[in-house]
């Protein structure tokens, strides 16, 4: 008998487009639901890979599609969830609902294995005491999937991703065509990006690998850099290298707050910026049995970057508006 396919919910994002196509070069069969088919265009030409208009917030709608699985790798995520104490709304239906839902589902259809994508900086108990509702919402969410001891979990902590669509490098290269100096709040905060494809090898690599089983994971690559390294290396590669002005605490708050209603690649909000408080760096280097060697950002950016997309996507944009 075939192998039941692998449920891969949030796949029509970022981090889903790479995994699906990691997926379908391992010849696994791939359902993604999601709430737009035209958002998931790219997966349209995966051979093994189906697509399906579907609202996992369903509970009739997730149950028969986990029951129609093997395996459940859930990267369903939001950066912004509204406001509200834990957390917001769009906050506790992503991170915390949707995960409590996906557990219970996946115990009635005695599902083989559940992947889970949390994020870095969060810990037991950081549902109490991270900074932003962002990372205290994904603690609570992870801490759901790690209570379920009856399945073989394995929970994933990657510090912010890179790669090919990101919304980081590609960002920070428009932010410098448009502006003559980047005024910038936490300039700081250190992290330590790990790039999108060796996040996908490990989620892959972890499906079949017993040993990763009931273990939390760091996902993060091989060098930490500040935010403000991180914008001068995209101008240098924008050739739009602009000077960075760091923002005192209270004034980086309230340009986070105005960036609340900037639209696209200005966009910014009050709870992203708490999150930058705390450090994103891992504790140590990604597990072995993960079998990663990371890439660095200073070697695989220049490869995937196409600089004359970027600024013809850019012009396209706003011949539109
Ligand atoms: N990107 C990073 O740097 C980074 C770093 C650390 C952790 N993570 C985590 O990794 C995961 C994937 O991140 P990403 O960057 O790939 O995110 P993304 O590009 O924004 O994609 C998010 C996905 O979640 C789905 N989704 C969002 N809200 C939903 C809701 N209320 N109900 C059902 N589906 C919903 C979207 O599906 P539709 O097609 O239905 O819209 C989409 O496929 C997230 O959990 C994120 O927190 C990301």
């Amino acid at each position: 008998m075939a192998a039941r396919p692998v449920l891969l919910l949030g796949g029509s994002g970022f981090i889903g487009r790479h995994v699906a196509a990691r997926l379908a070069a391992r010849a696994h069969h791939v359902i993604v639901p999601t709430r737009n088919r035209e958002r998931a265009r790219a997966l349209l030409t995966l051979p093994t890979v189906q697509v399906f208009q579907a609202d996992v917030q369903d509970d009739a709608q997730l149950a028969s599609l986990v029951r129609s699985a093997d395996a459940v790798i859930n990267l369903v995520g939001v950066l912004d969830g509204g406001r509200g104490s834990p957390w917001g709304p769009g906050f506790e239906r992503a991170h915390v609902k949707l995960v409590a839902r996906i557990v219970e589902a996946a115990r009635a259809a005695g599902l083989r294995r559940l992947l889970h994508v949390s994020a870095l900086g969060v810990h037991e108990g950081g549902e109490r005491t991270l900074p932003s509702m962002y990372l205290r919402s994904k603690a609570a969410g992870e801490r759901l999937v790690r209570d379920a001891g009856d399945l073989q979990w394995t929970v994933f902590r990657p510090s912010v991703v890179f790669g090919r669509g990101d919304s980081l490098i590609e960002r920070f290269m428009l932010l410098q065509r448009w502006l003559p100096v980047i005024p910038l709040g936490r300039a700081d905060a250190r992290l330590q990006p790990v790039w999108v494809g060796d996040v996908a090898r490990a989620l892959v690599n972890a499906l079949d690998e017993q040993a990763t089983v009931h273990r939390c994971y760091e996902l993060a690559g091989p060098d930490v850099w500040t935010l403000r390294e991180l914008i001068r290396f995209a101008g240098e590669l924008s050739g739009y290298r602009r000077t960075v002005v760091g923002l005192p605490e209270a004034l980086g708050r309230l340009q986070a707050m105005l960036l609340e209603f900037a639209p696209g690649a200005l966009h910014m909000s009050r709870d992203n910026f708490a999150s930058l408080s705390i450090d994103n760096v891992a504790d140590g280097p990604i597990a072995a049995e993960l079998r990663i060697e990371p890439a660095s950002l200073a070697s695989i950016a220049p490869s995937y970057l196409d600089v004359h997309e970027l600024r013809l996507a850019e012009e396209r944009r706003r011949a539109r508006r």
